[in-house]
């Protein structure tokens, strides 16, 4: 399972980067507002920083809703770097978006995805990546997780290539299930990440290994 950080927060970018484990960036609109990012030049410097830290997909959202400023948008964020991923919402045109930026060989990343229909549509638009939102569904007392197996059933059963991209990922639990259900990749904030690292008996076990060398070696 590939890992990618939802943040736009370049700290922890570089941290999650020398753990040596990132594959890539997820950001979205509310992301950059809360690293105060603004204005079109800022943020696409922002968007070739994150680029130059990470080696791997850098997804960026278009904020247009039309099919035509969606292209013009898209195209304009897939010149800045290769890494970069267009990221469509999944609304009417932003289907047919991607089945331009597809066809023309700009990856896509199809967000807000709540159902295993949009999820099908996504796929056959030609989407890179899906991503359904677990955190928020779990939010209104819906199983993100279910969701994740189900549209894992139907991409199987299809073998279509689109990456299932668990999205809203909000703690270490998630990305356990994630894995165990077989999505593609998970994004999800650094503390996430690094809940992975945690276990009592590693840090106690480790306590006890160096007090035993040191009662030696004094
Ligand atoms: C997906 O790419 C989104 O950026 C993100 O995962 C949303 O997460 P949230 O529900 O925690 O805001």
């Amino acid at each position: 399972m590939k890992f990618f950080i939802d943040t736009a927060n370049l700290d922890q970018i570089r941290e999650a980067q020398d753990l040596g484990i990132l594959d890539g960036v997820t950001t979205n609109p509310s992301l950059m507002a809360k690293e105060g990012i603004s204005g079109d030049e800022n943020v696409i410097n922002h968007y070739k920083a994150i680029c130059d830290i990470v080696d791997g997909d850098v997804s960026a959202e278009v904020i247009s809703t039309d099919y035509e400023s969606m292209i013009k948008e898209g195209e304009a964020l897939a010149d800045l770097h290769e890494n970069i991923v267009v990221k469509v919402p999944m609304i009417k045109d932003g289907v047919k978006a991607i089945r331009y930026f597809s066809d023309k060989g700009i990856k896509t990343n199809c967000t807000l995805v709540f159902s295993a229909g949009q999820a099908l549509l996504a796929a056959k638009a030609g989407a890179t990546y899906v991503s359904p939102f677990i955190g928020r569904l779990d939010d209104i007392s819906t199983n993100g997780l279910q969701l994740i197996e189900q549209i894992r059933l139907i991409y199987d059963n299809y073998d279509f290539r689109t990456e299932i991209l668990a999205a809203s990922v909000r703690h270490t639990m998630h990305v356990i299930e994630c894995a165990e259900i077989g999505a593609d990749v998970m994004t999800g904030p650094l503390s996430a990440i690094l809940g992975l690292l945690k276990h009592p008996l590693t840090d106690s076990g480790l306590e006890k290994f160096l007090a035993d060398h040191a009662k030696v070696n004094a």
